[in-house]
């Protein structure tokens, strides 16, 4: 990327993404940083979709699992683990709401928060206090969350060694001694990954991604939903809409992933452009979220849209097809549940709230600051539907 090109893209992405397309005399894009994306959102959505392009192993678990049958199964399995963990995280937000003071720095605030309810269902109370630790330390200190510094870099860099140690000796003790039931994320990983194809440091690297892919977009969203609610609804009485809606309207109009990649399995030709096998082409979700004629006023924030029947395009925040995220229904009660702790007999405002975002572990709200104040003796601040 040109140093100019840089600097604009740094700017407002999304401004920078939509000037691609707009530009391009194709409907593949060339993208400056390598690869290609697809503009058309239904063109987009048959790349999602079709076996031909979403067959084998995702990119998502790299190299780390044997096969697309164990790829599916860790997903189920820490998705069903989580599902059934709700009332936990429910009970812990309720004190960490609590806790959180007055004014507050989003998004390593929101960050923090929804770390903090997840931490045990990551790792139960019952793990080596020295993996607790790291892992909590991971949260703070750039494993987990893009660290912006060159030498913060450096210092997660040897956090992340450390706790993978940790963790692979959990792994070793947990295997010798396995439990009749998921006490976390590391035994539902453990439930479904054989010693013979996964060894004990590749089980304890899919823990830490399998812990990064949970809390990073459910802390992004969560940061997504309180400032576009917000900024969205200024004056004093309570917001309009359900908690429920609300996530789903940010989740469309700022959706954190950035980019779905799919690689070509064959020669094609795709959206004007000739595609090699092993070439890489992507799919934009702020892109489609934001066609004309697909959705109704698609820039404008209207968490009343999923109310209405015929107000939606290709809904791709959690992607498409056969490598669909599996914790797409979990993230949204969780977060549903986190905006309803954070809104409960409380007024939410946000001083310097902007909508462009940076690009960091996916599309992320630059920093803010949260004013929550409490409605004491008010009227119950959950809108109908809300919870
Ligand atoms: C707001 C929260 C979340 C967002 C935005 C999100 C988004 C995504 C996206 C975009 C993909 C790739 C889909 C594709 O390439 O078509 C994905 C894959 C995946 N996600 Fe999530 N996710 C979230 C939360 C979760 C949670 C809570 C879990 C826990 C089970 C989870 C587990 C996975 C797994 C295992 C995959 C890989 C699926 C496969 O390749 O078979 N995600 N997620």
């Amino acid at each position: 990327m040109r140093p100019g090109e840089k600097c604009r893209f740094r700017r407002d992405p999304l401004e920078y993404i939509d000037n691609l397309c707009r530009s391009s005399a194709t409907q593949a894009i060339r993208l400056p940083w390598g690869g290609y994306c697809v503009g058309d959102a239904d063109l987009a959505q048959t790349l999602l979709r079709d076996p031909e392009y979403n067959t084998g192993k995702s990119r998502f678990f790299n190299e780390l699992l044997p096969t697309r049958q164990t790829q599916v199964e860790v997903g189920h399995a820490v998705r069903n683990f989580l599902r059934a963990s709700l009332p936990q995280y429910s009970a812990e937000l309720g004190r960490a709401v609590a806790e959180l003071p007055a004014v507050s720095r989003w998004p390593s605030a929101g960050n923090m928060l929804v770390h903090r309810c997840l931490a045990n269902l990551l790792l139960h109370p019952g793990s080596t206090v020295r993996t607790r630790r790291l892992a909590d330390q991971a949260a703070r200190k750039g494993v987990f969350f893009h660290a912006p510094r060159t030498w913060q870099r450096a210092r997660a860099e040897v956090l992340r060694a450390q706790l993978i140690s940790a963790l692979t000796e959990q792994v070793r003790n947990r295997r010798e001694s396995p439990a009749s039931e998921p006490r976390d994320v590391l035994d539902a990983v453990l439930g479904v990954c054989r010693p013979a194809e996964v060894t004990d440091r590749t089980a304890a690297e899919l823990h830490l991604m399998m812990s990064r892919a949970i809390v990073v977009p459910i802390s992004a969203s969560l940061a997504w939903s309180v400032l576009l609610a917000c900024l969205h609804h200024t004056s004093d009485t309570p917001w309009p809409w359900p908690a429920d809606q609300i996530v789903r309207e940010s989740l469309r109009y700022r959706p954190t992933p950035w980019m779905l990649g799919r690689t070509i399995p064959h020669p094609v030709d795709i959206g004007g452009v000739s595609f090699q096998p092993g070439e890489l082409l992507s799919v934009s979700p702020y892109l489609m979220h934001h066609t004309e004629g697909q959705w109704t006023a698609p820039e404008a924030f209207r968490p009343d849209r999923w109310s209405e029947p015929d107000e939606h395009g290709h809904y791709v925040t959690f992607g498409a097809g056969p490598y669909t995220c599996p914790g797409a229904a979990v993230a949204q009660t969780l977060l549903t549940d986190s905006l309803n702790a954070l809104i409960r007999n409380a007024r939410l405002t946000v001083i310097g709230g902007d909508t462009r975002p940076v690009m960091a572990e996916g599309s992320v709200p630059r920093p803010f600051t949260l004013h929550r104040t409490p409605r004491c003796g008010g009227p119950d601040t959950t809108p109908q539907g809300g919870e």
